[in-house]
């Protein structure tokens, strides 16, 4: 299959609640995971804009519900990060309960794209939000992010890892990306996947 071209990328707006979020029918895919996780670097490079969404070396950078509307037709949404520990304890509360509000409610997201830095262990922040998606039949996929910084091996050490932690609990495995947006990786696969599921809308 031949992956998706992105003709048209704008900004549509900034949300913190469900109802502030742009309205109409077009499918909506989120991107969320921990706090410097590279979500709106993923952003950026699914889109070839570097500049669309802002991203930074200082965790916490995306604290709203961001909405880009991608070909007059569907959505990428990029969301704040959870896990902070340098955030204040009310602020992170704050987050994640936006964070959990949009993906409860949004009633046009079609995947969430949960983000995992791959050259950490799983952290209980991770596991206690794929707990609450798995509770709520959230459909979700994972993309391990920053995989410029692990060796090959390293690499497939992390990932079996994830892997065997992950079916500890979950019978079986949710779809699984591959990312850097350093070096330009993932791109090809996540639209595929982002048009496959569009052909299902
Ligand atoms: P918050 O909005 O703060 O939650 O962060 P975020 O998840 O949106 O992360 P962001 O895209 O802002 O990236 C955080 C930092 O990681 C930035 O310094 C990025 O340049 C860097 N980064 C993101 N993705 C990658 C990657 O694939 N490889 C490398 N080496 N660095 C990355
Ligand atoms: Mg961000």
């Amino acid at each position: 299959m031949k992956p998706l071209i992105i003709k048209n990328v704008s900004f549509v707006k900034s949300s913190t609640r469900i109802k502030d979020c742009p309205e109409g029918s077009f499918p909506e895919y989120a991107f969320t995971g921990r706090s410097n996780v590279g979500k709106s670097s993923l952003i950026n490079l699914l889109t070839k804009r570097n500049k669309l969404a802002k991203t930074s070396a200082t965790p916490g950078k995306t604290q709203l519900i961001n909405h880009f509307l991608i070909n007059d037709s569907w959505y990428l949404v990029d969301l704040p990060g959870y896990g902070y520990a340098k955030m204040p304890e009310s602020e992170r509360q704050k987050m994640m309960k936006m964070i959990r509000e949009y993906v409860l409610k949004s009633e046009r997201l079609v995947c969430l794209f949960l983000l995992i830095d791959v050259r950490l262990k799983m952290q209980k922040a991770d596991l206690e939000f794929l707990q609450f998606l798995g509770n709520n039949l959230v459909p979700f996929v994972l993309v391990f992010t920053k995989t410029d910084k692990l060796t090959k091996n390293q690499l497939s050490r992390n990932l079996n890892q994830y892997k065997n932690n992950l079916l500890e609990t979950w019978e079986s495995l949710p779809d699984i990306f591959l990312s850097s947006a350093l070096k330009n990786h993932g791109r090809e696969e996540i639209l595929e996947f982002i048009e496959k599921t569009l052909d299902q809308e």
